[in-house]
């Protein structure tokens, strides 16, 4: 697998910072926000209103496209923590004080996620802290080879109730329009990445293939969203 050109810029390069805002650009034409602020609501429909939220989002970036979701979205819950895991550094107070005006409670946390999926490849029943309600992430799954991501499901099997991702769909439209996503104007760090990006996509039920039974039973679904994406969702059966 190729590497993306954001992947190995310094996080303060300015052709990665271009990039970065490119990406919100990218996420409009993607129509990301509605696709996972519709996942996420029908995901979190059955818990109790008023119940404490906790959410993971691995590669999350800057933090500012689960942001857009959450100015949309409605969750019932008064109390919501989000962490931000990224392995650069990228959450600014900014970002951290817009997720506060809504209630939310953001933290950003620099961990690789290799790291974090090894640590928490097992079940901690008891380890309220190491749990979350929901894990997410967004055009980060194809970063990984397919063992890679056998070990991070793992993980991530074993630390929530509910899993929802939204990645690059591996097809021809997809692939045609990251081959004229120059017509937003990004840059060409975007340009490159985004090909490489609906290459190293998903489609059909690839995603679920991976993800690990470990006795215990999951309601997954795997589908096409929107023109350009492709989503995996899976909830513990008879969970909270
Ligand atoms: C394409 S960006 C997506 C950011 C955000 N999820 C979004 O959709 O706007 C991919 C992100 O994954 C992060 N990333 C890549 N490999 C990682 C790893 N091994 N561990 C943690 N973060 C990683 C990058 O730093 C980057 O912020």
């Amino acid at each position: 697998m190729t590497a993306e050109t954001l992947d190995v810029l310094d996080e303060e390069d300015p052709r990665a910072k271009r990039s970065r805002r490119d990406l919100q650009r990218v996420h409009r034409v993607m129509g990301t926000r509605s696709i996972v602020g519709r996942a996420l609501e029908a995901m979190l429909a059955s818990r109790p209103a008023q119940a404490p939220l906790r959410i993971l989002e691995l590669g999350a970036g800057d933090g500012t496209l689960m942001l857009r979701v959450a100015q949309r979205l409605s969750v019932g819950s008064p109390d919501v923590e989000l962490t931000l895991l990224d392995r650069q550094d990228l959450v600014t107070r900014e970002t951290v004080e817009c997720y506060a005006r809504l209630g939310w409670k953001a933290l950003g946390y620099k961990k690789d996620v290799v790291d974090w999926g090894r640590e928490n490849s097992f079940e901690r029943p008891g380890l309220a802290s190491d749990r979350w309600d929901l894990i997410i992430t967004t055009l980060f799954l194809h970063h990984f080879e397919t063992s890679q991501l056998v070990s991070l499901f793992e993980g991530i099997s074993a630390s929530t109730e509910r899993f929802f991702a939204c990645e690059p769909r591996r097809g021809w439209l997809a692939l045609l329009g990251s081959h004229v996503i120059g017509a937003l104007g990004v840059n060409a760090v975007t340009r490159h990445d985004a090909v490489l990006s609906v290459h190293a996509g998903f489609r059909d039920q690839e995603l679920r293939s991976l993800w690990p039974a470990r006795g215990i039973q999951w309601q997954v679904g795997e589908f096409q969203a929107g023109l350009f994406s492709h989503c995996f969702r899976a909830q513990r059966v008879g969970g909270e």
